[in-house]
């Protein structure tokens, strides 16, 4: 009975089987015999842990039917198995989560450091160099725009010499598109990002220009973390998107080039949820939202 098996780790199914058996005896039935209602018997606490025996008249024969106890224990062990996998395949699977981990993440020290926020600079420092070619190496034969070629050594120069960044480097980043899951190639994939360096230090402003489709939104999308890289990486403060977004989140904002505003939401509750997800602690986030209200002169319609 494989079947019945795989049945049971339905949730619906077992709590059905569970729920079935104690209504079998404890409800008010109708009956035949006495062409009237019955009542239920008591259910008594070991009812809940006995296996039962069923007479089918119609096969001859007696089948055994397992407890309710067992059924409910098998929702238990679904909820769980349930929970497992959904907390893997969230890890595993990049979606719109952006950054996505290993496939065996679980067994990775780091991953660990991370979740129990130990030693997370330490861990950062001890992470091995992210680039280790030099830029002929990288170039070939091919001939770049002499400034980009410039800022490519840049770049390379200062992250070999783990010159800390300040504000923005980004080392050779490349975002393709893929058409099919798991990463599987495909003729119709989009390369959107080749191959970008690019530093941008504290208090410059860098105004990234290209028509339609160069990747511009795609850069940025890395830079949140609301897409993963494919290739390359890219520090803000020293931090990896790909990695700390958690701690990236908190330094930057972006301002997106559509409106995020919510007609359903007071100015205030739409502060309340910006600092929530800028991780603002939440015996302070009361006093942001007026105090950046105040600054905007919304202070007074503030739950209009
Ligand atoms: N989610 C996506 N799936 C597949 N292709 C995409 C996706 N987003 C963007 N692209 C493609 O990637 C390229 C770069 O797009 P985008 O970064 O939006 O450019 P820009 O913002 O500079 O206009 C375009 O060819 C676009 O069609
Ligand atoms: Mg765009």
């Amino acid at each position: 009975m494989v079947v019945v098996r795989i049945l049971e780790f339905l949730p619906a199914y077992s709590y059905s089987m569970a729920f079935g058996s104690v209504a079998s005896i404890a409800s008010t039935k109708f009956d035949l015999n006495s062409f009237g209602w019955v009542p239920g018997n008591r259910f008594d606490d070991e009812m809940f842990y006995k296996d039962r025996d069923f007479y089918l008249s119609f096969f001859h024969m007696t089948i055994s039917a397992p407890s309710p106890a067992y059924f409910m224990n098998r929702v238990y062990q679904s909820m769980i198995g349930a929970t497992l996998i959904w907390l893997y395949l969230d890890h595993v699977i990049s979606s719109n989560r952006g950054a996505s981990y290993r496939f065996y993440f679980f067994l990775e020290r780091k991953y660990w450091v991370r979740i129990c926020g130990i030693d997370a600079k330490k861990a950062r420092n001890n992470k091995k160099k992210a680039i280790g070619a030099n830029i002929n190496d990288i170039l070939g034969n091919q001939k770049l725009v002499d400034s980009v070629e410039n800022e490519m050594q840049r770049v390379i120069e200062n992250e070999q010499n783990e010159t800390y960044a300040d504000g923005l480097r980004i080392i050779d980043i490349g975002k393709i598109y893929r058409k099919l899951p798991f990463g599987m190639e495909s003729p119709k994939d989009v390369h959107a990002v080749k191959g970008i360096y690019l530093e941008v230090e504290k208090n410059e402003l860098l105004c990234l220009l290209g028509h339609n489709g160069a990747g511009k939104s795609t850069l940025f999308n890395m830079m949140t973390g609301i897409i993963a890289p494919t290739s390359g990486m890219a520090k803000i403060c020293g931090l990896d998107v790909r990695e700390d977004q958690d701690q990236i989140r908190k330094l930057m904002g972006v301002v997106p080039q559509f409106d995020i505003l919510w007609n359903q939401l007071s100015a205030a509750e739409h502060m309340r949820m910006f600092s929530k997800i800028k991780g603002v602690p939440n015996h302070l986030i009361e006093q942001e939202c007026d105090d950046l209200l105040t600054q905007v002169d919304l202070l007074d319609v503030k739950d209009a």
